[in-house]
């Protein structure tokens, strides 16, 4: 007879990110947080989070982007779009920290905007964005190999969504290319178009043909899709030769989800509803919306509707949701924003910065204990650099 052994069961790598721990050197997906989180439970969170704040007074700068938690914005001495923190972040060089209630990718652009005795930090390691993860630097390479082969390396521009890593950031810094965001990608691709004569758009495909092909006027049959799975991105060199816009095939996870039957659905179920959505979402439900924009034109659309008009929003619920408070009582209104889908979706990575993140990065602060740094290599820092200030520089 043989006595069972203990079994010596550890996690696999995959089940630790998942549980959020320990990390992925090749993104910021499920890092273990390195100290002892308040408890969730705690009745103190509120005032503890006052109290670190007013601890460290002058020396931090809490920025919260428009998707975050209601508890976190509560905090946020300035919120905004990923651009406009990215700003607001470099015009206060007299913050020695700056807490970045937001994703990863937006913490390095506000480091890479910030002086080098500013210290930037993201309270949850684990606050990725799945868009950014779908094109690597590798895979970036790569697709610039398969364009130097087809011969139409040397007409391309590449042209990177502001929701990407500070890698590819550096690649189109260093390929001649800009950045651009939600709010000025149709000046970006114009721009691009007037350095070459192809433009590569990483790594938002919506984003991309969206704005090809509804701001610029050019076709379907001008945008190629390159799928970064697939040996030359499944696409010969004669589609790459006849593209204008090479369209990375990436996507957000949330702006994803909302489809042409949820516009059809708002529309029977509130007669008169506009629709207005994010650039982000598929081309279908762009163009049967009545308006499309940035979180920023969102909020301004709406800030300017008429009172008693009725809206449906495609974009994150905790900004729906933060919009449709604010407009709902008659001194505001009383104007009907509801989220354009019938299933609730928030971003779950921007939802990882809670208050007990919070707490505890503020409170490590407030302690001299710099936690969760966000430092991006000198090198990519200066051609991702070259890259943001091409977009400052839009005409
Ligand atoms: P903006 O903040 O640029 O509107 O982008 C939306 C978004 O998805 C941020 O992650
Ligand atoms: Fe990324 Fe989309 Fe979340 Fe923005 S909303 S952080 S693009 S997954």
């Amino acid at each position: 007879m043989t006595t069972a052994q203990p079994l010596d069961v550890q996690p696999s790598p995959l089940a630790l990110l998942l549980l959020g721990r320990e990390a992925d050197p090749r993104s910021e997906r499920g890092v273990e947080c390195p100290g002892d989180l308040p408890a969730p439970s705690d009745p103190d969170l509120v005032e503890r989070a006052r109290a670190a704040k007013a601890r460290l007074g002058d020396k931090v700068f809490v920025l919260g982007h428009h998707y975050q938690r209601d508890e976190v914005i509560e905090f946020a001495d300035v919120t905004g779009d990923s651009f406009k923190l990215a700003r607001d972040a470099a015009a206060r060089p007299g913050a020695e920290y700056i807490v970045f209630c937001g994703v990863h990718f937006m913490a390095e652009s506000a480091d890479i905007l910030t002086g080098d005795d500013q210290q930037v930090v993201l309270p949850d390691l684990a606050a990725g964005c799945s868009m950014a993860d779908m094109a690597t630097a590798e895979q970036v390479a790569e697709c610039w190999d398969v364009l130097t082969d087809a011969g139409v390396a040397g007409t391309t521009v590449p042209v990177s969504y502001m929701n990407s890593s500070a890698d590819i950031k550096a690649f189109t810094g260093k390929h001649g290319g800009t950045i651009c965001t939600s709010s000025n990608a149709e000046r970006a691709l114009k721009w691009a178009f007037a350095q070459g004569e192809k433009v590569l758009f990483l790594p938002d495909q919506h984003l991309g043909r969206n704005t090809a092909v509804r701001d610029l006027g050019l076709s379907l049959d001008d945008c190629v899709l390159y799928n970064p799975h697939k040996p030359g991105g499944g696409l010969t060199a004669d589609e790459l030769r006849a593209a204008k816009v090479i369209l990375w095939r990436g996507h957000c996870s949330v702006h994803g989800r909302f489809s042409l039957e949820s516009v059809r659905d708002v529309r029977e179920r509130i007669p008169g509803v506009n629709v207005l959505v994010h650039p982000e979402c598929r081309h279908e439900v762009v163009a049967a919306a009545d308006l499309v924009g940035s979180t920023e034109y969102i909020i301004k659309t709406l800030e300017a509707a008429p009172a008693g008009s009725k809206w449906a929003i495609g974009t994150e619920l905790n900004l729906v949701r933060r919009l449709a408070n604010r407009f709902a009582d008659e001194a505001a209104g009383n104007k009907e924003i509801v989220f354009l889908d019938k299933t609730v979706c928030f971003c779950s990575t921007m939802n990882r910065i809670d208050l007990p993140h919070l707490v505890w990065a503020l409170e490590s602060l407030a302690d001299g204990k710099v936690v969760n740094r966000i430092e991006v290599d000198p090198e990519v820092a200066a051609f991702s650099k070259l890259a943001l200030e091409r977009m400052l520089a839009l005409p």
